[in-house]
C-alpha cells in the first residue's frame, strides 16, 4: 500500500510537469459505471467493425474492468512526449510491471476499454499502457522513423515512467518498436510477449537465439498472415512457449479476451 501511495505521489508530480506541455491533456479517468459501459460498448462496435469478429463474444464479465480501480493518464515529459494510461497494483504489489502496446487500429484505451489494465491491478500488477507516436494522444515523432529512434523512444518512454522489471506485450504494428528494443535491450526485460508482431523478418536466427527473455507467443488461430510469419522467427526464442488462442483472429486479445487475460496471467504469474 504504502509503496501504491509512493507511485501515486511520483505520477502527481509528473502530472503537474506535463500540464504544463504541449498538450495538457492531463486526465484521472472517473467516469460513472455506466458512462464506461456505453463508452466501451460504443468502441468495441467500432473495433469489431474494423478488424472482423470470427465469432460471438462469449463473455462479458472482465470486459468493463473494475470500477474500483483507477485509471490514470499522462504525457511523458521531453522532445517525444508519449501519452500513457497506468494502473498501479491494487493490493500487495508484484515484482515485474507490464507495458501494453498497441496495433495499428488501436491506442492505450483499447487495454481500459478491454479490462486488461483493470485486471493487471487487482492481481498485483503495475501497468502502462502507451500511445504509439502519432497514435491516440501521442503526437508523430521524427525519431520513429529510423529503427534506431523507434528503440530508443521506447527505452526513453521506459525511463521516464521508471517501470522496473518490465515485461512488454506487442500486437501487430508495435513491433516495429518491440523488436528492435528486443534486440537491442532484452537484458532490460524480464517477459515478451509477442501477438503476432511485425518487423521479425528484419532480424536473423542467431539475433534471436542471442535472446534469454522468457516469451510467451500469443496468436489468434485465424491468423493466417502474420502470426505464422512472426511464429517462424519467433520461435528462435530460446526461451518461449506458445499459446494459440481458438476461434480468434490477429486482434485475438479482442475475439477471446478472456482465454487472452488467462494466458497473459499464467504467464506472467509465473515469471521468476
Ligand atoms: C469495490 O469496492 C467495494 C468497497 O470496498 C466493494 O464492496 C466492492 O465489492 C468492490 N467491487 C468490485 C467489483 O470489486
Ligand atoms: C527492416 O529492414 C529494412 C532494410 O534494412 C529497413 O528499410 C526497414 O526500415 C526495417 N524495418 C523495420 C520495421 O525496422
Ligand atoms: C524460462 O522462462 C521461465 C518463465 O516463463 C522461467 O521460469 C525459466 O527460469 C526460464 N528458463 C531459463 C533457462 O532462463
Amino acid at each position: 500500500m504504502e509503496h501504491g501511495e509512493g507511485r501515486v505521489a511520483t505520477l502527481k508530480e509528473r502530472t503537474q510537469e506535463s500540464e504544463k506541455g504541449r498538450f495538457g491533456t492531463v486526465v484521472q479517468t472517473s467516469m460513472s459505471r455506466s458512462q464506461v459501459a456505453l463508452l466501451g460498448l460504443g468502441l468495441l462496435l467500432m473495433l469489431l467493425l474494423y478488424v472482423g469478429l470470427p465469432g460471438p463474444l462469449k463473455q462479458t464479465s472482465w470486459l468493463w474492468g473494475d470500477p474500483n480501480v483507477t485509471v490514470l493518464a499522462g504525457l511523458t515529459p521531453g522532445n517525444s512526449p508519449i501519452f500513457y494510461r497506468e494502473v498501479l497494483p491494487l493490493n500487495r504489489a508484484r515484482r515485474v510491471q507490464v507495458v501494453l502496446l498497441h496495433g495499428k487500429a488501436f491506442n492505450s484505451n483499447t487495454w481500459e476499454q478491454l479490462g486488461t489494465l483493470q485486471l493487471l491491478s487487482q492481481r498485483g500488477y503495475r501497468a502502462v499502457a502507451l500511445d504509439l507516436p502519432g497514435f491516440g494522444n501521442s503526437a508523430p515523432s521524427k525519431e520513429a522513423s529510423t529503427e534506431a529512434g523507434r528503440a530508443e523512444l521506447l527505452a526513453q518512454a521506459l525511463r521516464d515512467l521508471e517501470v522496473q522489471n518490465a515485461v512488454l506485450v506487442s500486437p501487430s504494428l508495435s513491433g516495429r518498436y518491440a523488436l528492435p528494443f528486443l534486440m537491442r535491450g532484452h537484458h532490460q526485460l524480464h517477459g515478451f510477449v509477442p501477438i503476432a508482431p511485425t518487423s521479425t523478418q528484419n532480424y536473423t536466427q542467431e539475433q534471436f537465439w542471442a535472446v534469454k527473455t522468457p516469451t510467451l507467443i500469443l496468436y489468434g488461430e485465424l491468423d493466417y498472415i502474420l502470426a505464422r510469419e512472426s511464429l517462424r522467427q519467433l520461435r528462435h526464442l530460446p526461451n518461449h512457449s506458445v499459446v494459440k488462442l481458438r476461434n480468434a483472429g490477429h486482434a485475438c486479445y479482442l475475439h477471446k479476451p478472456q482465454d487472452f487475460h488467462v494466458a497473459l496471467l499464467a504467464f506472467l504469474d509465473h515469471l521468476p
